[in-house]
């Protein structure tokens, strides 16, 4: 929000904790957030959502009729996990996560991945400081489409079909910002491709890419099939600084990248709105972890770093980075690890320690 000079500009932060380790992560962001927006001047103005699987076994719905107006007027949306045991997944996830990206038009799924000092790979050759990318995901188009449907069902003939829908506008706005990105970076961009075998998407989504290339003629690039691309996240994973990828190749890619770096609790991500038109929508890529849930284990990192990225969306990247130093610190210290991560820690403890760190 604009405001008078020499006020600070206010944030309107809308809050949905979810289910399970997701209220514990969002408790330990908000003291971070709290503590770093008081040393850079800023004002978050917070409004928390109950919206869970807790709501929808006592209302039969995961968020009220009206929650996607509730939050329209959101600078931005901070979110924990969703799902619960008893829950669907298809209803906890159509009920609340995919319907905000969607109708928000967050298009691009941004996930970072590093391999911290002090979080061990299940790489071999992924050494810290050395593993630095991001996966940009097309996320409101392509495979994950609506259109299809299933036929003579319970027949020996019963079909289904699925379509993929991949429009120019969709490709060149994700292509685009993504080789955006690349040139804050160190200006190299791979796009996961399968034009070999999948013979009218993607062809069409390489000659876009070839399309929207020209317009970048200072960022390096290559395209990659996704079954060699796969692979060689396993076998080089420090070559790559941008990867963008269709909405299923990106899911997949950004699952194996999460776990390239070495745990799931510290991977963060963001659904957004380049357009600004709509709120963007930040999260911890794990999920509500019923296994760990109430025993105050969960690491917190990934929604810190959610956090950060989205300090950096509402125009505050020096607040960012202070938060990305506090949890390098944290990790490369022993005793502030979390058991994912082969420590003795609790989130208390690592939260602890971040506040320290932005004293
Ligand atoms: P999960 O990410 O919740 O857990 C997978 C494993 O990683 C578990 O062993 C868990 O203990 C561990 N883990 C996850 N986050 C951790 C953290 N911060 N610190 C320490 N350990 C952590 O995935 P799972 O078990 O497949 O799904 C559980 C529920 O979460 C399901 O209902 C699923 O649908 C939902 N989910 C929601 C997501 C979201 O809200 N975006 C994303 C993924 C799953
Ligand atoms: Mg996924």
């Amino acid at each position: 929000m604009a405001s008078a000079i020499g006020e600070p500009e206010v944030h309107r932060i809308a809050v949905i904790p979810g289910d399970g380790i997701g209220t514990e992560v969002i408790a330990a962001a908000r003291q971070v957030l709290d503590a770093v927006t008081e040393r850079h001047g800023i004002v978050l103005e917070y409004e928390e959502f109950d919206w869970s699987c807790q709501r929808y076994l006592a209302e039969g719905a995961m968020m009220p009729a009206d929650g996607l107006d509730r939050l329209r007027p959101a600078d931005a949306i901070l979110l924990g996990a969703v799902g619960w045991p008893g829950v669907p997944d298809h209803i906890s996830l159509w009920g609340l996560l995919i319907p905000i990206r969607r109708s928000f038009r967050q298009y691009v799924n941004l996930r970072p991945i590093r391999v911290f000092e002090g979080v061990a790979s299940p790489v071999r050759g992924a050494r810290p400081g050395e593993v630095d990318f991001v996966v940009v995901r097309e996320n409101v188009e392509g495979e994950y489409s609506e259109i299809g449907g299933r036929f003579n069902r319970g027949f020996p003939d019963e079909q289904a079909v699925q379509e993929a829908v991949f429009t120019r506008v969709g490709v060149s706005r994700i292509v685009d910002y993504a080789f955006s990105l690349a040139r804050t970076r160190r200006s190299y961009l791979t796009s996961a491709t399968k034009s070999n075998g999948i013979v009218h998407t993607m062809p069409f989504w390489d000659q876009v890419v070839a399309e929207r290339a020209a317009g970048f003629p200072d960022v390096r690039w290559d395209a990659e099939h996704i079954d060699a691309l796969a692979a060689k996240l396993v076998l080089q994973p420090d070559r790559f600084d941008v990867i963008v990828g269709s909405n299923l190749f990106g899911d997949i890619l950004s699952d194996l990248a999460a776990a390239v770096a070495g745990s799931i609790g510290i991977a963060p991500s963001a659904n957004l709105d380049p357009t600004r038109t709509h709120p963007s929508m930040f999260e911890p890529v794990h999920g509500s972890a019923p296994d760990i849930a109430g025993q105050g284990v969960a690491n917190p990192l990934g929604a810190v770093w959610s956090a950060a990225m989205m300090l950096e969306h509402l125009g505050h990247p020096d607040a960012a980075a202070d938060v990305v130093a506090a949890m390098e610190a944290c990790l490369a210290d022993p005793a502030t690890r979390t058991r994912d991560l082969g420590g003795a820690a609790g989130t208390r403890e690592v939260t602890d320690a971040l506040l320290a760190q932005l004293g």
